[in-house]
């Protein structure tokens, strides 16, 4: 049988050159890849080789891409490096682009945000209620509002009722808003985080909506806390004509706010005031129920209230036996209480322009002159409602009605 053996022996010789060439194939390609591999990881390396630029992800494209704000100022659409986890990428991640600031090669650690950590008042205000004349009513609003539920949220949930979650205070500028919430902060032990709006426009541009959302985070952690936004106006005001590449910015802001407070439990420990002098150009979407669902007016001050803040404001003075509350309140129809504020400290500079260390009635009818004469009316309001006939405070249907 010799003759089959050498066919077997023919068939195995042509199996094992084969087998060799294809295994020099197989050797010349990886040779290739290797070569690929190298070639592609020093691409890697010059990508991630820094200084590596930081952004913020605003938001993510339904193509992949994103939407960043990169520290060095204007925001981009930027490409998203395949080994990043795309789920990660939600706005207000930190990140880091390659150099050339055209893709996101890398996730950083999410760490407080300087500004917002800025935003606490680490020294709560040492103002009381017993330091701001007159309202009254509004002291006992806010009390019953904001202070009450922090300290004896047991008690509202046995009564079975709801506190506002969001307090407006709103009327002219100068009557006592900002005062009254820093009086609220300084009651309660709570952590008081002040936002002033007109600073999105100025100082957080692009970064709106962002702030906004760590200020509540920032909240939420450290609770029990108030978030104070004053000047609410500069990111409220009524949607009319989005045309403007600011405008969008302000609007995404507010949007972020309104899902902050709809997101929140009112019987949960952040509690949320604002204040503006300009209700009249708030977005209406702000006051509704569930948001902003107490308002409070905060009126300029009544002859009565005028009294207090005379008083008030010369605590620390030496007056003569002439000077009269009573007359001096009379004669500043009108005032607000930083313009009492702003008389008192004139008359204190008359009297030291007279070499005296006691102030006197001539002081103050010279400094009333002067103040209320350089006093433009800003706003109609002053004379438009009568102090008392606007109600202290509207509530919004559906809000709670707390009396006690
Ligand atoms: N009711 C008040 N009692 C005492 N001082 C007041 C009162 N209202 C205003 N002031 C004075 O005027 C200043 C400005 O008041 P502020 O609360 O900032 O007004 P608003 O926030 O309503 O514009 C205060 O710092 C305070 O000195
Ligand atoms: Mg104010």
């Amino acid at each position: 049988m010799p003759e089959q053996d050498n066919s077997i022996d023919e068939m195995y010789r042509q199996y094992i050159i084969r087998l060799e060439r294809k295994l020099r194939e197989l050797e010349a390609e990886r040779m290739e890849l290797r070569r690929e591999l190298r070639r592609y990881k020093m691409e890697v390396d010059k990508l991630l080789s820094p200084p590596l630029i930081e952004a913020v992800v605003l938001s993510v494209l339904p193509d992949g891409r994103a939407v960043v704000k990169s520290s060095t100022g204007p925001n981009l659409v930027v490409n998203v490096s395949s080994y990043i986890d795309p789920n990660k990428l939600t706005p207000g991640t930190f990140v880091a682009l390659n150099q050339r600031g055209s893709t996101i090669v890398e996730i950083l650690p999410q760490y407080e945000d300087p500004y917002v950590s800025a935003m606490e008042v680490v020294e709560r205000p040492r103002i009381s209620f017993d330091d701001i004349g007159g309202l009254e009513e509004q002291k006992r609003e806010l009390y019953e509002a904001i202070i009450l539920p922090l300290t004896k949220p047991g008690l509202f949930k046995e009564l079975g009722i709801e506190p506002p979650k969001g307090v407006l205070l709103y009327g002219p500028p100068g009557c006592g808003k900002t005062m009254l919430a820093k009086a609220v902060a300084s009651m309660s032990k709570a952590t008081f985080i002040r936002v002033v709006g007109s600073e999105f426009v100025h100082k957080y541009i692009g970064e709106g909506a962002r702030i906004v959302r760590e200020v509540f985070r920032l909240a939420r952690k450290k609770a029990p806390s108030i978030v104070f936004i004053d000047e609410i106006d500069a990111i409220a005001a009524k949607r009319i004509d989005i045309g403007t590449s600011g405008e969008r910015e302000v609007q995404r802001t507010l949007m972020q706010l309104l899902a902050e407070l709809d997101g929140f439990d009112p019987l949960g420990d952040v509690k949320v005031i604002a204040a503006t002098n300009r209700i009249d150009i708030l977005d209406p979407a702000i006051l509704r129920p569930g948001r902003f669902d107490r308002l409070v007016y905060v009126p300029p001050p009544n002859e009565k209230a005028r009294i207090e803040i005379f008083r008030i404001h010369t605590r620390r003075m030496r007056l003569a036996d002439d000077v009269d509350f009573t007359q001096l309140a009379r004669l500043t129809e009108g005032a607000t209480g930083a313009d009492i504020r702003a008389i008192v400290i004139e008359a204190g500079y008359f009297a030291l322009r007279s070499n005296r260390k006691i102030v006197t009635m001539a002081d103050f009818l010279a400094a009333i002159d002067k103040v209320m004469k350089r006093r433009r009316r800003p706003y109609a309001d002053v004379t438009e409602y009568g102090e008392e006939q606007v109600p202290v405070t509207r509530r919004n249907e559906g809000a709670a009605v707390m009396h006690m």
